[in-house]
């Protein structure tokens, strides 16, 4: 048997994430939607969001859909979990940039333009106490 350490075994969920994640987490659609809610953009504006510990883009996906305006970065550190979020956002290619990254590292010199919104769902708790103290002061000097 493959000896696989918690992140790798993590990782080989991407695939079935998306149906995984509907019992893992109570009202993870509601929580999605009720941030969406809360996000009131003039919708003429370009508005620029960086999705941190994306996934496999279900959050981002619901974001380009209803705000047709929206350019988002996704943001992780697992191939895994890009190649399912690049087969989820495919139509959406023109404004989505991945970017492959530990949250805790400096993804931000890899974001080209400014940036209004940032989120991120479920991914923080996975951090180490060091690496979540990085994440939050790259966050908080942006
Ligand atoms: C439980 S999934 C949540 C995905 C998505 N935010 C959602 O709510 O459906 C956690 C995600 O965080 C990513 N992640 C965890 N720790 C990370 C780190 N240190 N740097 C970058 N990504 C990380 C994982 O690769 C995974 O895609």
């Amino acid at each position: 048997m493959k000896d696989f350490n918690n992140k790798e075994r993590f990782f080989k969920m991407a695939e079935v994430y998306d149906k995984l994640v509907q019992y893992l987490i109570p009202k993870y659609n509601f929580l999605q939607e009720e941030v969406l809610n809360l996000l009131t953009f003039d919708m003429k504006m370009q508005i620029n969001i960086v999705d941190l510990g994306a996934g496999s883009g279900i959050f981002l996906e619901k974001m380009l859909k209803r705000y047709p305006n929206v350019k988002c970065y996704w943001i992780d550190y697992s191939d895994d979990f890009l190649k399912v979020a690049k087969k989820r956002l495919k139509k959406y290619s023109r404004r989505i940039k991945f970017i492959i990254s530990p949250l805790e590292e400096n993804w931000t010199k890899k974001v080209d333009e400014k940036i209004h919104v940032i989120t991120s769902m479920s991914a923080i708790h996975h951090l180490e106490t060091y690496e979540k103290k990085n994440y939050i002061k790259l966050v908080m000097n942006y």
